[in-house]
């Protein structure tokens, strides 16, 4: 396939800008890898001419009129999928009240595989509509709805990190919902990775993810065979650090012997590069600096970090530190399951943080963007494969239609009605004064602040067209 017309990405490392090339063409092979990228392209049959294995080749096109544009799929680094019929419902609770009112009754209805193929197929479909073309899936403590979960991926074509999620500390889990022991978690755990490794056995779409939920929701001993397992296995990790006040006391009650929460993971070897840290909101310093020494991953959830009032991260902060953010929903703690949502509440949030801390603290825009994806592919380490359009990346991306949020200067339909209201003052300039002056910066904010899943017109993943709004 050739995709040709105007495409936008962050460049690789490279936070604070956008790169937009507005005649260009990407020519994707059958492996849904990138074979070539061009600029300045004038026309398809000089693109064919130097690429004569493209002669064939589909052109999936933007409309030419500047409204419509090629960006990355987004990668929500932190989602639980069976919560995803709670979004929106949290009332006014916080995180450790919660867990037990909302979260725990919710994820233990997934002992039934059917109530599991319900959630799961919709929160999958639901999220491919928003753009996410990887997620790193938190399921729940049943073997065959998270197995189930692996397939739905699959079938889907989402890329996907998919996790049984490990919690077997008596005194903190309901006992409707808890793991029996240590050795249950580890062995559940195994089956699942099993499971994944039979349906695509090079993880090349969807991999296992190890995931003890959080400190107090394990034992010491879970979180030391976990770790174990993780440096056996290699494979990611996935857990909850220091999202709320009462939770952080929690964990030094728990767990006395250790400085700090982001310590108690260190000591169980689970504070690695391949570690990926929901919220971050209440680091010190020194934590901070372990975690940025050990090379593990943030992912900041900004739309659950204010609906539960766990608090603000401190991006800015996390990052000057050298420190790799990506962005996640954290549905239901996270009322939406769109990371276009979430990029909004990145820049929103960073406003709070800076009336507090400086106005540096700002994130913009295109930083935001940039958390959704290179930042989000390095956090799930596919920063080679994923998170913008380079030769030899695989072609994960969305169309973006900007019809609907006002940035065209073309006839629409809204000036029918308006020439029938007689004007008492003079009449305004034209349209095309109105709408249709922004730049392709101005646009993209547009589409941040004004954008939802109705502008997302098409979604690939790997080459596969996996979702389409017509
Ligand atoms: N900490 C432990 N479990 C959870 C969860 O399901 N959601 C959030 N936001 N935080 C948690
Ligand atoms: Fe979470």
């Amino acid at each position: 396939t050739i995709y040709f017309g105007t495409f936008i990405h962050s460049p690789r490392d490279e936070a604070s800008k956008l790169d937009v090339c507005e005649e260009g063409a990407i020519g994707v092979n059958s492996d849904g890898v990138i074979d070539f990228v061009e600029r300045d392209v004038k026309d398809i049959d000089s693109i064919v001419d130097k690429y004569p294995s493209f002669k064939n080749a589909e052109i999936v096109q933007t409309r030419p009129e500047g409204t419509q544009f090629f960006f990355p799929g987004f990668i929500d680094t932190h989602i639980h999928a069976p919560q995803y019929p709670n979004a929106g419902v949290f009332g006014s609770s916080t995180l450790l009240d919660w867990l037990n009112k909302y979260t725990f009754p919710r994820e233990a209805s997934l002992s039934s595989l059917s109530v599991a193929r319900t959630i799961y197929s919709r929160c999958v479909a639901r999220t491919l509509s928003h753009g996410t073309t990887t997620a790193a899936y938190y399921a729940t403590i049943h073997v065959p709805a998270t197995n189930l979960l692996a397939d739905i991926c699959s079938a889907a074509g989402q890329r996907a990190f998919v996790g049984r999620v490990c919690m077997d500390h008596k005194d903190i889990n309901p006992d409707f919902y808890c793991d029996e022991s240590a050795d249950e978690s580890i062995a559940n755990t195994c089956l699942c990775i099993d499971h994944i490794k039979k349906i695509d056995p090079n993880y090349e779409l969807v991999s296992p993810i190890i995931t003890p939920r959080f400190a107090p929701s394990c034992t010491a001993e879970a979180l030391e065979k976990l770790g174990k397992l993780a440096k056996e296995t290699g494979l990611p990790c996935q857990t909850h650090i220091s999202e709320n006040r009462n939770e952080v006391q929690l964990v030094k009650q728990l767990f006395p012997e250790h400085d700090s929460y982001a310590e108690v993971y260190d000591a169980f070897g689970l504070l690695t590069p391949k570690m990926i840290l929901g919220h971050a909101i209440y680091l010190s310093k020194k934590e901070m600096e372990l975690i940025k020494s050990r090379d593990a991953k943030i992912s900041h959830c900004p739309v659950s970090n204010s609906a539960l009032t766990s608090g603000g991260a401190k991006v800015r902060w996390l990052m000057n530190g050298g420190v790799t953010v990506g962005l996640g929903t954290d549905v239901s703690g996270g009322y939406s399951p769109s990371i276009l949502e979430a990029v909004r509440a990145t820049t929103l949030v960073s406003r709070h943080v800076a009336l507090s801390d400086g106005d540096e603290c700002k994130l913009s825009v295109e930083e935001s963007l940039y958390l959704a994806t290179r930042g989000g592919a390095k956090v799930v380490g596919l920063e080679n494969k994923i998170g913008g359009f380079e030769v030899g990346m695989e072609w994960d991306a969305q169309l973006i239609g900007l019809e609907l949020v006002e940035t065209t200067g073309d006839d629409f339909a809204e000036e029918e009605v308006v020439d029938k209201v007689v004007f008492e003052g003079p009449k305004s300039a034209g349209p095309v004064d109105v709408f249709g002056w922004e730049t392709w910066d101005d646009k993209v904010a547009k589409w941040v602040y004004n954008g939802d899943d109705r502008n997302t017109l098409g979604v690939w993943v790997k080459g596969r067209k996996v979702w389409s709004r017509t």
